[in-house]
């Protein structure tokens, strides 16, 4: 049985697409069940529905800092779907403790960065301004502390000297489109094993990959 997900975005959702896109396939282990957005005018319900997605907008605006009474909607909205794992693709709206917890290794959030450098708000701008050399993007278990928790699945590119916040972003956008599919596919099929604060894959050897930038010139 494929396993449920909820995508939950607040703009223009181009990770909630490429997991439409991925899940798509047959033997994909995890269906697309609904869309949901905090936004009415998030571009990415729009996308959803051209891909024949079912989509919720539960506006949080309303609700003000009152973030328990938003999540019981969302939460009888995401019972109402039989929603079994929650993806979360630029969802900008903190969760309070209770709702982290109630979905513990049932939530991934991906985030712009190789974490646990740059999280919050800007972090390509934080990555160029530290000065790194390799950045990426990071798949991981959703906690109460923002864009933390037990990684699934990172991937990196090169920075360049010449590299700003937007032309980083895009390279790193690519990378992100990659990852997530993968890291749900892992999730959905039970291949993932969380002990403490550390993910773990099953039969997983790694890769002997290397990426070492800027590029030794000898
Ligand atoms: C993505 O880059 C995602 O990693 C980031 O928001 C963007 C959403 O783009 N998320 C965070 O920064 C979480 N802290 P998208 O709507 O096109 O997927």
């Amino acid at each position: 049985m494929k396993r449920r997900v909820a995508i939950l975005i607040s703009g223009r959702g181009s990770n909630m697409a490429a997991l439409i896109r991925a899940a798509m396939a047959e033997d994909f282990p995890a269906e697309i069940a609904v869309v949901i957005s905090n936004r009415a005018d998030a571009g990415g319900l729009e996308k959803a529905r051209g891909c024949g997605i079912p989509t919720l907008t539960i506006e949080s605006k309303p609700f003000g800092k009152d973030r328990a009474a938003f999540e019981a909607v969302l939460q009888s909205a995401l019972e109402e779907h039989r929603i079994d794992l929650i993806c979360l693709g630029g969802f900008m709206r903190l969760f309070t403790g209770e709702f982290v917890q109630r979905w513990y290794g049932r939530m991934l959030n991906i985030h712009p960065s190789l974490l646990p450098a740059f999280p919050g708000l800007d972090p390509h701008g934080q990555a160029l301004g530290a000065g790194v050399k390799i950045s990426g993007a990071t798949v991981h278990f959703v906690i109460p502390e923002t864009d933390a928790g037990p990684i699934l699945m990172q991937g990196a590119v090169a920075v360049r000297d010449d590299d700003t916040p937007d032309t980083l972003a895009a390279r790193i956008l690519e990378i992100e489109h990659r990852i997530y599919p993968h890291a749900l596919r892992l999730v959905a099929s039970g291949m993932i094993r969380i002990e403490g604060d550390i993910c773990k894959v099953e039969g997983s050897l790694g890769s002997g990959d290397t990426l070492i930038s800027p590029a030794p010139t000898s």
